[in-house]
């Protein structure tokens, strides 16, 4: 039996897919979700809904019973960063008292450094949820995912056409970025296919790309001159708060802009082409669907 945790969400729910469509029968898959109402359709198609909560240790006991495989989908708790860590912790511990003998965790791409970078509080929990599963004696195999290139959507907003500027502060910083999907998919490969345990994996694109590249290839699809604007902190901060951004998204913003600037997601590897057996989607070809 196959677990996939967060199956509600985007990862979790594409992780299942693929899973289907490598040919896990669904009778095989179990989902551990806060909702069962959201999983009907996963219902539907013979897949074992099983409640439970990242905060309740006791709530995802049963859920865990008589599973061999765990995709552990990291928590998304924006509250506070070591509810996270907790969260993860927690869902180990009822892992390792269900007696599942594999958990499959999805952390972030880490460089030499990730301590220093404007993410490393981030970085810290991932860090501390790999040790602390490592040192469980569960088998594992971490997949250190890239950045999505779905976030590059959220970093430049939807008014590029109209202002023709992309404002982030991003600096000359490149990152691997990748489709979540993909991702999701190399999951249900790991998965489905051996030779992975006690094994960490960095999951990025063969190419890294920064935004005056990301600004050229807009500027082609619009056939208009966009331009990549890379304010300092505080001229950024000062732009988003004349423009009425909430400071939540501001500190966001200047967080990942940083880190990227930073170029700590910066990494280009090929395992996840080799995983996928083809090239992952690269942000041109990302783009280019977005905008065309
Ligand atoms: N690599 C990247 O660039 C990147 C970017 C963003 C996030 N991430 C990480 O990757 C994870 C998956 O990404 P995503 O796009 O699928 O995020 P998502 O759509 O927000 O999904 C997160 C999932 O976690 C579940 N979850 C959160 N708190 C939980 C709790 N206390 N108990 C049980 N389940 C809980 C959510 O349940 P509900 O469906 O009930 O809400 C949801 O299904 C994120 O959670 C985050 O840790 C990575």
């Amino acid at each position: 039996m196959i677990l996939v945790t967060g199956a509600t969400g985007q990862f979790g729910s594409k992780a299942v897919e693929h899973l289907l469509k490598k040919g896990v029968n669904p009778t095989e898959i179990s989902v551990l979700v806060r909702d069962s109402d959201k999983a009907i359709s996963l219902k539907e198609k013979g897949i074992h809904i099983k409640e439970g909560d990242y905060t309740n240790q006791g709530s995802m006991l049963e859920a865990f019973r008589g599973v061999d495989k765990l995709l552990l989908v990291s928590s998304n708790n924006r509250e506070d960063i070591e509810n996270r860590t907790l969260h993860h912790v927690n869902v180990i511990k009822a892992a390792k008292e269900a007696k599942v003998d594999h958990i499959v965790y999805t952390s972030f791409v880490r460089k030499a450094g990730y301590e220093n970078s404007a993410i490393a509080d981030f970085q810290n929990s991932h860090v501390e949820s790999e040790n602390y599963l490592k040192e469980s004696g569960i088998e594992y195999t971490i997949l250190q995912n890239g950045i999505y290139a779905e976030m590059i959507l959220a970093f430049i907003g939807d008014k590029v056409a109209e202002t023709e500027n992309i404002l982030f502060p991003g600096g000359e910083g490149k990152a691997s970025w990748v489709i979540r999907e993909e991702l999701a998919e190399a999951a249900a490969h790991v998965l489905t296919t051996e030779d992975h345990k006690n094994k960490t994996y960095s999951l990025t694109n063969t190419e890294s790309i920064g935004f005056n590249v990301i600004a050229q290839d807009i500027s082609e699809l619009l056939n208009k001159k966009v331009k990549y604007t890379s304010p300092d902190a505080n001229a950024f901060k000062a732009i988003m708060e004349k423009a009425g951004v909430p400071d939540m998204y501001i500190s966001m913003f200047m967080m990942w802009g940083t880190a990227i600037a930073q170029q700590t997601m910066d990494k280009e590897d090929d395992t996840l082409s080799n995983f996928l057996n083809r090239k992952p989607t690269s942000v041109s070809q990302f783009i280019a669907k977005v905008y065309s």
